[in-house]
C-alpha cells in the first residue's frame, strides 16, 4: 500500500484553512492509504512558543484530528519530538540540500520578516526537517494545502540529490496531494491573504474551537462585495472574497464550486451567508464538541500519541540505519 505522511504545527488554534486544506482530505484518504499524521512540535519552536501553550496545543491539535474523523487506532498519530529519527535525518539533509534552494523558500521570507539575520537557524533549515519528516517513512504521498507546495518540491529535490550523490535508488520522490475546492482558504478580512493562525484579527478566520454563535458572527462580518453570486466560475474572477466563500461552501459540502453557483446564482450574499453559517455549524459543531470532550481528560490523547510514536519509531529506525550505512557512518 502507498504511504501518506502529513503534519500540522501545534502553534495555535486549528482553523478552517487547516481543516479544509488538509485534515478533511486526510479523513477521506485514510481508507486508501497507510497514513502517518504528525503534530510537528519541533517545527513549531522555529518561532518561540510558550512551553505551556505548546503542550496544550499539541494535545488540542491531536484532539482536532481525532474529532474530525482520523482513525487513531488504524492510522499513526504522534508528535514529532517523540521520534528522534526525524531530527537525525534532517541533519543529513542539511548536508544534502543547497543554501540556494533554501534561499528561494517564500515561507521563510514571510515568517522571517524584514530582519532575516534575527530569524532562528531552525526557521531557515525548516524545509530540511520537513523533507526528513516525509522521507524517514519513505512516504509516497503528502496531502497538504497549496501553501506547502514549494516545500514539497524541495523534498523531492533533496530525495533525488541524496539518491544521486550516493548512487542509490533509496528514497521515493514524494507526490503532493493538493485537491478539493478549498486548497487555499483566504482570510475573511482580506480575500488576497491566506487564512492563518498568525493573523492578528480573530475575525479573519474560523477556529475549530469557535462555538456556533462565533461562527455565525464571523461569517456575517466576512468581507464580500455588493454584487450577487454569479452564474459561473468565471464570474468569480477578481472577486477574491466571493470566490473564497463559495470555495468554503463547496469544500464543506464535498461539491464543486460550479454546483454551489448553480444553487445560489443571482442570490444576494446575505442569503448565501445564512446557508453557509448553517452548513459550517452543522459540520464544525460536532467536531468542536468532540474536541472539548477529548480535552477534558487528555490522558486518552497522550496514550494515542505515545502508541503512535512507538509505531512510527518502528518504521523510522530501520530506514535511518540504512541511511547511516549509505552515508558511511560507523555504527555499533
Ligand atoms: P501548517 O501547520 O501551517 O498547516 C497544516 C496544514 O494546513 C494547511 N493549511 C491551509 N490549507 C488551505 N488554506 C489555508 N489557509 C491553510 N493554512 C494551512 C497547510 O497547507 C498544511 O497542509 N510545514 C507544514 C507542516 C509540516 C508538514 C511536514 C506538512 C511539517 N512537516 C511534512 C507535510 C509534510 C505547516 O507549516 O503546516
Amino acid at each position: 500500500m502507498q504511504r501518506i505522511f502529513s503534519g500540522v504545527q501545534p502553534t495555535g488554534n486549528l482553523h478552517l484553512g487547516n481543516y479544509l486544506g488538509a485534515i478533511r482530505n486526510w479523513v477521506h484518504l485514510q481508507h486508501d492509504y497507510e497514513c502517518i499524521f504528525c503534530m510537528v512540535d519541533m517545527h513549531a519552536i522555529t518561532l518561540w512558543q510558550d512551553p505551556k501553550d505548546l503542550l496544550h496545543n499539541t494535545r488540542e491539535v491531536a484532539a482536532g484530528m481525532i474529532a474530525a474523523g482520523i482513525d487513531a487506532e488504524k492510522q499513526i498519530l504522534f508528535n514529532q519530538s517523540m521520534v528522534p529519527a526525524h531530527a537525525q535525518l534532517a541533519w543529513v539533509f542539511n548536508c544534502v540540500a543547497r543554501i540556494g534552494w533554501l534561499n528561494r523558500m517564500t515561507q521563510f521570507k514571510d515568517k522571517a520578516g524584514k530582519h532575516k539575520e534575527n530569524a532562528s537557524v531552525g526557521l531557515y533549515a525548516y524545509p530540511n526537517l520537513m523533507s526528513a519528516d516525509i522521507l524517514i517513512y519513505k512516504a509516497t504521498h503528502v496531502p497538504v494545502g497549496e501553501d506547502q507546495k514549494q516545500h514539497l518540491e524541495l523534498a523531492r529535490d533533496t530525495a533525488q540529490k541524496f539518491n544521486s550523490d550516493y548512487g542509490v535508488d533509496f528514497f521515493p520522490l514524494p507526490e503532493p496531494l493538493i485537491f478539493g475546492a478549498a486548497r487555499r482558504v483566504m482570510s475573511f478580512r482580506d480575500g488576497t491573504k491566506k487564512m492563518s493562525k498568525s493573523d492578528e484579527s480573530d475575525y479573519s478566520r474560523i477556529n475549530m474551537t469557535d462555538d456556533a454563535d462565533t461562527i455565525a458572527l464571523k461569517i456575517r462580518k466576512a468581507k464580500t462585495d455588493p454584487l450577487p453570486l454569479p452564474e459561473t466560475i468565471e464570474g468569480l474572477t477578481e472577486r477574491p472574497e466571493a470566490d473564497n466563500l463559495v470555495g468554503i461552501f463547496a469544500a464543506l459540502s464535498d461539491l464543486e464550486k460550479a454546483a454551489v453557483l448553480e444553487r445560489f446564482a443571482g442570490k444576494p450574499f446575505s442569503e448565501f451567508k445564512q446557508d453557509l453559517t448553517d452548513l459550517a455549524v452543522s459540520v464544525l459543531g460536532p467536531i468542536n464538541s468532540e474536541m472539548k470532550r477529548l480535552m477534558a481528560d487528555p490522558s486518552h490523547i497522550d496514550a494515542v500519541l505515545h502508541r503512535g510514536a512507538e509505531r512510527a519509531n518502528a518504521i523510522a529506525e530501520p530506514i535511518l540505519k540504512d541511511v547511516y550505512d549509505i552515508v558511511g557512518f560507523l555504527r555499533p
